[in-house]
């Protein structure tokens, strides 16, 4: 098992292993005596995985609850998340209790953003059970949901208080819904390190993971509030969150990130704002992997959506430009830029 220690402002450790989950009630011992504790997760991964962490949990002298609700991006809304804090309140936890996110980025966000807010903010420890929360959602305290306007525009940042990843819970995973996970990684390797895009190529997980986190780790260390080089992490979001939108989000999160770098690339280059066109190795490395990138949407439809990007202050908006496989940086552009951005990215 690797372990991770991130020195954010509420410091916690990362542990990664393949078969860990029913040791989990153990290592959470470590950050948390023996409490109340409440497991949230969707009615997938509750099939799956929660008799074995509860279990564990008690094992560990833990009085264990649960709150499900239905698997998919739909549950990521206000009403469920009024609906986690309700049953909080019913179960009566209180600030020295916890609650557990298993499962992907929805229950992740979504359960986060129900720790950063009841009675003001109570601990939580992020179990992610899928490719992509493992890869980026768990880590770095960013927790939302949805708006009707667009994706995560109500959230909060708040750090968990141990995160644990077991990869042996990719066994139960489709290849369709691991492509999310592919894309995010693909993204990090894009950002700050080319040599992990072989290792997503050759599903090597377990390095995978610990290469992203390490990165994240780095980034979150660094700017935990998202105000600089963190939004390096948000590459191919701004066009990939307007095309889950526009798609009532039947286009997965990683898929429309997929095509969000490959727009926002050839977009950059276009523009003269880079001399490197990574489009074209995007384009050939994502297909590789199974992604479909014939973008179903036009610039005039993604640009309403990029006008409530949560990177934009004043008049303009900080985009990730890729100067080189492994490196990008940042550059505002002015709102009044952006359709002409996004039209030449889709050209
Ligand atoms: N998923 C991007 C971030 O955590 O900043």
């Amino acid at each position: 098992m690797e372990r991770f220690a991130v020195t954010t402002e509420r410091p916690y450790d990362i542990l990664i292993g393949k078969g860990i989950l029913d040791q989990s009630g153990k290592y959470i011992k470590e950050c948390v005596n023996p409490c109340r504790v409440c497991i949230i997760t969707d009615s997938k991964v509750n099939k799956l995985y929660s008799k074995i962490l509860s279990s564990s949990l008690e094992e560990n002298g833990f009085e264990t609850h649960k709150i499900v609700f239905p698997e998919g991006e739909y549950s990521k809304s206000i009403a469920t998340y009024a609906n986690v804090l309700e049953s909080l309140a019913e179960k009566a936890f209180s600030r020295s209790d916890i609650i557990i996110a298993l499962g992907g980025g929805v229950v992740g966000d979504l359960s986060g953003f129900a720790a950063a807010t009841y009675l003001r903010g109570i601990r939580y420890i992020q179990i992610p059970t899928t490719y992509l929360a493992a890869v980026d959602s768990s880590v770095g305290g960013k927790t939302a949901v949805n708006l009707l306007s667009g994706k995560n525009l109500a959230g909060a940042f708040w750090q968990p208080s141990m995160v644990i990843c077991d990869y042996k819970t990719f066994d139960s995973m489709e290849e369709a819904f691991l492509l999310d996970g592919v894309a995010e990684a693909i993204k990090s390797g894009m950002i700050m390190e080319s040599s992990l895009i072989d290792r997503v190529l050759a599903k090597d997980y377990g390095k995978v993971i610990e290469r992203c986190v390490s990165i994240k780790k780095s980034v979150v260390e660094a700017d935990e509030r998202d105000i600089g080089m963190r939004q390096l992490l948000n590459f191919g979001h701004t066009i990939g969150h307007g095309i889950e939108k526009l798609s009532s989000y039947r286009i997965s999160h990683g898929r429309a990130v997929a095509m969000g770098m490959v727009v926002e690339s050839k977009a950059a280059f276009k523009m003269g704002l880079t001399g490197y066109d990574a489009s074209e190795y995007l384009t050939e490395v994502l297909t590789k992997c199974g992604f479909d990138l014939n973008l179903p949407y036009s610039a005039e439809q993604l640009y309403k959506y990029a006008k409530n990007d949560k990177k934009i202050s004043a008049d303009s908006i900080s985009m990730v430009i890729p100067e080189a496989i492994g490196k990008c940086r940042l550059q505002k552009i002015l709102l009044s830029d952006l359709e002409r951005f996004i039209q030449l990215g889709i050209k």
